[in-house]
């Protein structure tokens, strides 16, 4: 089996017991915790900032302390000073939506000289072409197969194409990049989008959604052990 990476998006979680929430999901198995940060400039919705993120860090820890990485998508305009301060706050990877970006390379240089791993996102009808000027420098790849902004949406199948063609954009760059895929991933359809390409996986509402975390995490997992 590929080395899958199933990270939980805290949009779906319990915003009044957060700190548990992440806690309990690490513990059901998480291997990322997924931070959706929106701006309702960018987005038209409104979530949490930096502080919020430097608060859960500690609770993102498996039991013998080692830490689960951060995975902040930033769904915000501007974006360099944020991302900035999700660095400042704890962030493993942070992410950004080059539409949102007036100088796409730059904010990818901003991330990386804070010592986080960079990522661009593309939206449902993005195409991939900056990824011709910014392959080299990145670690991550998202592709929403939803219009971001909510949890709870259907899976746009479009968005399966587009994994494939990222795929064979990373092989041909050689590079180690992690191929994410965010929007209406279940454990019945987690396997069609591994077979796509993907291999970090993002899930809300299939998670958190649900009363037992660590079944839901077990059955993805079982559904990737299939591809
Ligand atoms: C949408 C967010 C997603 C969202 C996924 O803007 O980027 O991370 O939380 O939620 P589900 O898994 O419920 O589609
Ligand atoms: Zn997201």
């Amino acid at each position: 089996m590929k080395n899958y990476r199933i990270a939980p998006s805290i949009l779906a979680a319990d915003m009044a017991r957060l700190g548990e929430e992440v806690k309990n999901v690490v513990q059901a198995g998480a291997d990322w915790i997924h931070f959706d940060v929106m701006d309702n400039h960018y987005v038209p919705n409104l979530t949490f900032g930096p502080m919020v993120c430097s608060a859960l860090k500690p609770y993102a820890k498996k039991p013998d302390g080692t830490p689960v990485p951060i995975d902040v998508h930033l769904m915000v305009q501007p974006v360099d000073a944020l991302a900035a301060a999700f660095a400042d706050a704890g962030a493993s990877l942070i992410s950004f939506h080059p539409e949102a970006s007036g100088h796409v390379h730059r904010s990818v240089q901003a991330i990386k000289s804070k010592g986080c791993q960079a990522g661009v996102v593309f939206n449902p009808a993005t195409p991939l072409d900056v990824l011709d000027w910014v392959i080299d420098d990145i670690d991550l790849i998202l592709i929403m197969s939803v219009n971001p902004g909510f949890g709870g949406q259907s899976f746009i199948d479009s968005a399966l194409r587009k994994v494939e063609a990222a795929r064979k954009r990373i092989e041909a760059s050689g590079k180690d990049i992690r191929l994410e895929v965010d929007g209406g991933i279940k454990a019945d359809n987690i396997a069609r989008v591994a077979s796509a390409g993907a291999d970090t996986f993002v899930a809300g509402s299939a998670i958190f959604g649900k009363p037992d975390y660590k079944a839901e995490i077990d059955a993805m997992r079982r559904a990737l052990a299939s591809v």
